[in-house]
């Protein structure tokens, strides 16, 4: 498993366009390679300026991407907390993608099980998977939750221990709220994984996930098993850090 890799930019803005080039990259190479780019989107803040620096390239052949989601929050896709609706709005609606190719979780479904399977069902297909299979895709973007999550599964969750399942809903207490995520298993079996942090809030939490190996946070769980790893942070996300630039 080769270790991940960490790309300090020293501004928010220059961390989006590396990671953006970063993106538009693993796209041409699988499309050279495969036809089509897979990539499983994250939610949260932090990706909506990657997703509107994306919508600007017009390089993109973007009726060559299949987009699925990480992790979606237990509301319809027009909900202000909907990470549907905020890529949607950020990048999906400014550029030719193909709605077939557009595979977001039903968070509208009242019974959070249901739309977790639903969506375990589509991957199932897109990917023509056999029982005990898990989807590779070519790439999952992830964010960092200041307590260490990433997509939904969050510290003390019970999603935090399943092996088999490829998508449940993870109850998070502090919420009061179901989340529909991916499960490590499938976190772990893509081609490449970038994650992304920005800002002095994260800086402590950076520290503890990438050189606190006791630490057991959720982010830590990520290890693609043959795939990259990248996190693109800046500088203040990453001023905690022992190799931070001075
Ligand atoms: C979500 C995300 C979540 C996010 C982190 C970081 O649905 O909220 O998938 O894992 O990446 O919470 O969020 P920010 O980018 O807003 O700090």
């Amino acid at each position: 498993m080769p270790p991940p890799e960490i790309r300090i930019s020293k501004t928010a803005p220059e961390l989006f366009a590396a990671a953006a080039a970063e993106f538009a990259a693993q796209v041409a190479l699988a499309v050279r390679a495969n036809g089509r780019f897979t990539v499983a989107l994250s939610g949260g803040s932090t990706p909506r300026s990657l997703y509107a620096r994306l919508a600007a390239n017009p390089e993109i052949p973007w009726a060559k991407i299949c987009f699925f989601w990480g992790d979606e929050r237990h509301v319809p896709p027009d909900h202000p907390d909907s990470n549907y609706r905020m890529a949607h709005a950020a990048m999906l609606a400014k550029v030719p993608v193909r709605p077939e190719k557009v595979f977001r979780i039903r968070g509208e479904e009242k019974n959070a099980d249901i739309a977790a399977r639903q969506y375990e069902k589509v991957l199932q297909d897109f990917f023509h998977l056999s029982p005990g299979q898990l989807p590779r895709f070519d790439l999952i973007l992830l964010g960092l939750g200041p307590d260490g999550h990433t997509a939904s599964l969050f510290p003390g969750t019970t999603a935090l221990t399943e092996r088999h399942r490829l998508v449940v809903a993870n109850w998070v207490e502090k919420f009061k709220t179901f989340r529909i995520t991916f499960t490590f298993p499938v976190l772990n079996a893509p081609a490449g994984v970038l994650f992304l942090s920005s800002g002095k809030d994260k800086a402590a939490t950076l520290r503890e996930v990438l050189e606190n190996p006791g630490a057991n946070l959720p982010s830590q769980g990520v290890r693609p098993a043959n795939g990259r790893l990248i996190w693109f942070v800046d500088e203040a996300a990453a001023a905690a850090l022992s190799r931070a630039p001075r």
